[in-house]
């Protein structure tokens, strides 16, 4: 019998012992929307296009580093349906790291009439950012009115029978005088509704303490509106978000507590940004350049893996950082330009 005995491939782990399975990927900077919480207000240099990497680019990267213990890619943005060519991509994802859980995270403006299609590709789940259901709020905080479509995107995706998860960016005096419209909303349809902790990524945004809305207060608030039961999670995801169950409901309500709190013990994250670098942490800008590699017919994929084994190597605690700046910007990179 022909059996394989060489070792399994090395996973990739942090100096910190912590195993890295989740590879969130950023196709692009640019966006149909210009949320203010998400990039400069004024003044963002959206990258030449020469300067992103390809597609070929990432399905290098993408080759590379599946088979060292990644379950899960994330495609993200700015908004990656705006990149051309991106359902192609998406399905070239799919085969060159099969088996592993690919999602999307959009704005859903441009989702609703491509879920079937992106569903029949092989997608599963999208997180769809969807921070109002008022159409003029949509307009004030994104800069379009383009609220319909968002909205839109949730039943199309589920229609599709993609799994949706709903993420709010929560702002004190912006939205939320909003939550229980959100939570109807996690109680009519089957999805999970996630608050996220509005934090200080980038400069120029409209990040402001007295805009934080804190996860501790949103489920004080929550409870006076749906009784929740705490989902436990699931063993192995490391996901940042707390679940809880809303009781004679569809859907779930969540949050992420990026600031009040902080899951950086078990992170399992490493992002490659849409201009080529290793990204270790959200919060910290030390990255590691690829791009210059991949473009040099010299570069070969163990060259390749070192960088990606030395970024790992230093792959910060991010809450530090932020206990050191959190006042300021805690890194320069704009959200737009790191994909969450
Ligand atoms: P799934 O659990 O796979 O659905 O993904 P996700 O929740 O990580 O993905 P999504 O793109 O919806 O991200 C939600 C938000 O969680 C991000 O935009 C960030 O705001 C926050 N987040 C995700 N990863 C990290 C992280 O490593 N550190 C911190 N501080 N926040 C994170
Ligand atoms: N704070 C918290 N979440 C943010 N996102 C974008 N900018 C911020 C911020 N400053 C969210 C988006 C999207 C996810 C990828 O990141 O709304 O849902
Ligand atoms: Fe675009 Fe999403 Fe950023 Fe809004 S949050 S500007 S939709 S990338």
């Amino acid at each position: 019998m022909n059996r394989d005995t060489s070792p399994p491939a090395p996973q990739l782990a942090d100096g910190f012992g912590r195993e890295v399975s989740y590879l969130r990927v950023s196709v692009t900077d640019r966006c149909n929307l210009r949320c203010v919480y998400c990039r400069p207000v004024h003044d963002f240099h959206e990258l030449n296009h020469k300067d992103l990497l390809s597609y070929e680019e990432y399905l290098r990267v993408i080759r590379l580093a599946a088979p060292l213990g990644l379950t899960k890619i994330r495609l993200t943005g700015g908004e990656p349906l705006a990149r051309r060519g991106f359902p192609d991509f998406l399905a070239r994802v799919m085969d060159a790291a099969p088996g592993l859980d690919v999602r999307l995270t959009t704005n859903g403006t441009l989702l609703g009439p491509q879920a079937k299609m992106l569903a029949s590709l092989g997608l599963r789940a999208v997180n769809i950012s969807l921070d109002t259901l008022d159409r003029e709020s949509f307009h004030r905080i994104t800069g379009m009115d383009l609220y319909a479509q968002a909205r839109s995107s949730i039943e199309a995706s589920l229609e599709a029978g993609l799994r949706v998860k709903v993420n709010a960016v929560a702002m004190r005096g912006v939205n939320d005088h909003e939550l229980p419209g959100f939570i109807e909303l996690a109680r009519t349809l089957p999805l999970d509704m996630r608050f996220i902790e509005f934090m200080p990524i980038g400069g120029g945004t409209t990040w402001d303490e007295s805009r934080f809305w804190p996860a501790s207060e949103i489920l004080e608030s929550a409870r006076r509106f749906a009784d929740l039961t705490p989902v436990e999670p699931v063993k192995g995801s490391h996901g940042p978000a707390r679940m809880w169950k809303i009781e004679g409901g569809q859907g779930r309500l969540g949050v992420i507590s990026g600031l009040s709190g902080h899951y950086c013990l078990s992170c399992n994250r490493l992002r490659l940004t849409c201009d080529g670098k290793l990204r270790p942490c959200l919060y910290s800008d030390k990255e590691y350049r690829l791009r210059p590699l991949l473009r040099s017919p010299r570069t070969s994929d163990g060259k390749l893996l070192e960088v990606l084994r030395r970024a790992l190597a230093r792959k910060p605690m991010g809450y530090k950082l932020l206990d050191e700046r959190h006042k300021r910007a805690v890194c320069s990179r704009a959200m737009t330009a790191i994909g969450g």
